[in-house]
C-alpha cells in the first residue's frame, strides 16, 4: 500500500476525447477440468487517446486475464470471445496472429507484474533492448539504435547510459531493473502501455519512483496507460478514470473523482474504506469482510452479494445490469448509493 502523498496526482486531462481502445462485452472463460471459470465476465468499457486509466479489484477479480485477452496472448484452456475489442478502430479480436505480434510492442505494449520474469538473465541490457528496436524500427542503423536505446535510458533516468547497457539484469537492483522495463516498452513508441501491478514486487518508496517516472512518461509522449493494480491507493492519484473490477465483472466505473468522491458501488465504498488516511491517526486498518468467492462456485446475483452489507434478496437472484447513473458512471448494482443519503 502506497501512502498518499508520495505521488501527486497531476490532473491534467490531456486527452483529446477520442477513443483508442474499446472492448465491448469481453468474456474470457477457462474450461478446466474443474469446472468452467468464468474469469472475466461480459466487461466493456474503453481508453481514450493520452489517457491514464486504472482497473483495479482485488486479487482474482480478471484485471491479469482481461490484459492478457486484449493483447491476444490467452492460452488454454482460456476462450476469448468479444462483441470487438478496437485498438485504433482495427478490431484486434478478429486479426490473426501475424498482425497481432506487429500489434504488441509496437502498438501496444505491456509492463508485467514480475520484473524477475520480464527480463532474460541470460542478455545484455542493450541486447534486449535492440530485440525491441530491430523488430518495431527496422530501419534504424546499428548507431542510431545504440542512440536510441542511450537515450531511453536517460528518459528513465539511469544516469549512466552506456555502462547499463553493458549489464545484465541481475547487476541491477529490482528498482532499476523496472525502469528498464520500462524504457523497453517506451522504444517503439506504442499508443497504449497496458502496466499490470508494474511496481508490486518492489518496496515502498521505489514503487512510488517507478510509477511516477512512468506516468511523466506516458503524460510527456501522449501515450494512453492502463494501469492494473489492487491498490485503489494507486490509481486514485493517477488515474483520470477508475475502472473497479470484482470476480470477473466491472461493478463500477466513472471518472476519478466520481470513483472517489462520489462512490455509487458498496465494493469501491469498502475499496475505499482500505485505504489508510495520512490525516487520521491510529485509524485501524479496514478490510472488507469475507472472501472473494470461489470463481467456481460464484454467486447466481450480484457477484459481490456475499460479502454486501446492503444485500437485499434480489441481489442474491439477479445479477445486476450496469447503470449509468451519472454521465460517466456507469455502476452494476441493485441499490447504488446514490438510492440512499448515506455518504462516505
Ligand atoms: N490459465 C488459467 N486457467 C484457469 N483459471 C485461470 C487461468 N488464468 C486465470 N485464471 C482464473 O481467472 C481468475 C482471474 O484471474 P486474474 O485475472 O489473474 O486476477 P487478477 O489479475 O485480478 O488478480 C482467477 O480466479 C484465476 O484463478
Ligand atoms: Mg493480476
Amino acid at each position: 500500500m502506497m501512502n498518499h502523498n508520495e505521488v501527486k496526482h497531476v490532473s491534467s486531462k490531456v486527452s483529446d476525447g477520442s477513443v483508442l481502445l474499446d472492448v465491448k462485452n469481453l468474456k474470457t472463460y477457462f474450461h478446466t477440468f474443474r469446472g468452467l471459470i468464468k474469469a472475466v465476465d461480459g466487461i466493456s468499457f474503453n481508453v481514450k487517446k493520452g489517457e491514464v486509466i486504472g482497473i483495479v479489484g482485488e486479487s482474482g477479480s480478471g484485471k491479469s486475464v482481461t490484459s492478457f485477452s486484449i493483447m491476444g496472448l490467452v492460452e488454454s484452456p482460456g476462450v476469448v470471445n468479444a462483441d470487438h475489442i478496437l485498438f485504433d478502430r482495427e478490431d484486434i479480436h478478429k486479426v490473426d496472429e501475424k498482425r497481432m505480434m506487429k500489434v504488441r510492442g509496437k502498438e501496444i505494449s505491456m509492463v508485467f507484474q514480475d520484473p524477475m520474469t520480464s527480463l532474460n538473465p541470460l542478455y545484455t541490457i542493450k541486447q534486449q533492448m535492440e530485440e525491441m528496436l530491430i523488430l518495431h524500427a527496422p530501419q534504424l542503423s546499428s548507431h542510431d539504435r545504440h542512440e536510441r536505446c542511450v537515450r531511453l535510458l536517460q528518459q528513465v533516468r539511469i544516469h549512466n547510459p552506456e555502462e547499463a547497457l553493458k549489464m545484465y539484469p541481475h547487476q541491477f537492483s529490482g528498482g532499476m531493473r523496472q525502469r528498464v522495463i520500462v524504457a523497453i516498452a517506451m522504444a517503439a513508441d506504442p499508443k497504449l502501455i497496458i502496466a499490470d501491478e508494474p511496481t508490486t514486487a518492489l518496496d515502498v518508496t521505489i514503487q512510488a519512483q517507478v510509477l511516477h517516472l512512468m506516468y511523466d512518461l506516458v503524460r510527456k509522449k501522449d501515450m494512453a496507460l492502463m494501469l492494473i493494480t489492487h491498490d485503489l491507493a494507486v490509481v486514485s492519484q493517477l488515474a483520470d478514470r477508475i475502472v473497479v473490477m470484482y470476480s470477473g465483472k466491472i461493478m463500477e466505473q466513472g471518472s476519478r473523482d466520481d470513483i472517489i468522491e462520489r462512490p455509487l458501488h458498496p465494493y469501491t465504498v469498502g475499496l475505499l474504506e482500505c485505504i489508510p488516511r495520512m490525516n487520521r491517526d491510529k485509524e485501524r486498518l479496514y478490510q472488507i469482510p469475507g472472501n472473494v468467492p470461489n470463481m467456481l462456485e460464484l454467486p447466481k446475483g450480484c457477484k459481490f452479494s456475499t460479502r454486501c452489507r446492503y444485500c437485499q434478496e434480489i441481489c442474491i437472484e439477479v445479477d445486476p445490469d450496469p447503470r449509468e447513473l451519472r454521465p460517466e458512471q456507469m455502476v452494476s448494482c441493485h441499490f447504488p448509493l446514490w438510492d440512499r443519503e448515506e455518504r462516505l
